[in-house]
């Protein structure tokens, strides 16, 4: 299957071609060993806090940056109040760490590589922003659902209550509505193919950043033999 013709012109809609370079990471990330033992119900509720903690660290960086990114041609139709998730992330951890939570907050190397990269989009290159925030969003919309399921059950948190608001996104009534009107914005989004190119790979190296996050984790709490 090609997604370029010969003289480099995406033949598909950028959201396919999106989608379709990264559909091989997203299987790597979502069979993860870290992940697969999360959602399989064998790790204690200590590492999906864990877990969450390092998201805080990705979302500070992809929230931080995007007031500034409003008035952005490129970044700035994406910017969406009501996909922010950082207060429902804080809320998340007061409930899994106490009140003290900040105090405790440690990123991982892993982590701290991931918000570095997304800050740095942030400050200097909206195209890769989107990149960063298509890998996030949408893969909340979607397979952060079944995560919240599997969290609810496995831990004992209120259905979409404290421990999972995160997944719960209370501003978005219809998701597949939201998901299908946030790949017309890609579709329609203001970059040559050179620059959907260059966001491509942005993307793919977002999913790379998800797995190596997922691959400290992995060792941190790794399961005896
Ligand atoms: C166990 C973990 C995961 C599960 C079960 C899961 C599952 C899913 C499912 C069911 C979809 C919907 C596909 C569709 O709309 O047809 C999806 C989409 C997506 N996921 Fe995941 N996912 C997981 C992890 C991840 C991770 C770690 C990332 C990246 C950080 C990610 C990023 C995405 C993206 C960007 C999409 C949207 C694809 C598109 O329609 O363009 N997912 N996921």
């Amino acid at each position: 299957m090609s997604a370029t013709l010969e003289d480099g012109k995406l033949m598909d809609s950028f959201s396919t071609v999106i989608r379709t370079a990264s559909h091989e990471q997203h299987t790597e990330a979502e069979t993860s060993t870290f992940m697969s033992d999360l959602l399989g119900g064998r790790l204690g509720v200590e590492a999906y806090a864990r877990y969450t903690e390092q998201l805080w660290f990705v979302y500070e960086a992809l929230e931080a940056g995007a007031d500034r990114l409003t008035c952005d041609p490129v970044a700035g139709p994406f910017i969406r109040p009501e996909l922010f998730r950082l207060a429902a992330l804080e809320r998340d951890l007061a409930h899994l760490r106490g009140a003290g939570w900040r105090a405790a907050l440690s990123a991982l190397p892993a982590t701290a590589a991931y918000a570095a990269r997304v800050r740095r989009c942030a400050e200097q290159w909206p195209g890769g922003y989107i990149a960063h925030h298509y890998t996030r969003y949408l893969g909340d919309l979607s397979g952060g659902q079944i995560i919240r399921d599997k969290a609810e059950k496995a831990w004992g948190f209120a259905r979409k209550g404290d421990g999972v608001r995160f997944y719960v996104f209370e501003e978005i009534a219809n998701p597949a509505a939201f998901k299908r009107g946030y790949r017309e914005l890609l579709d329609g989004i203001r970059a040559d193919d050179l620059e959907k190119q260059r966001i491509v790979a942005e993307c793919k190296r977002a999913f790379a950043l998800n797995t190596g996050v997922f691959g400290a984790l992995g060792e941190e709490f790794r399961l005896s033999a």
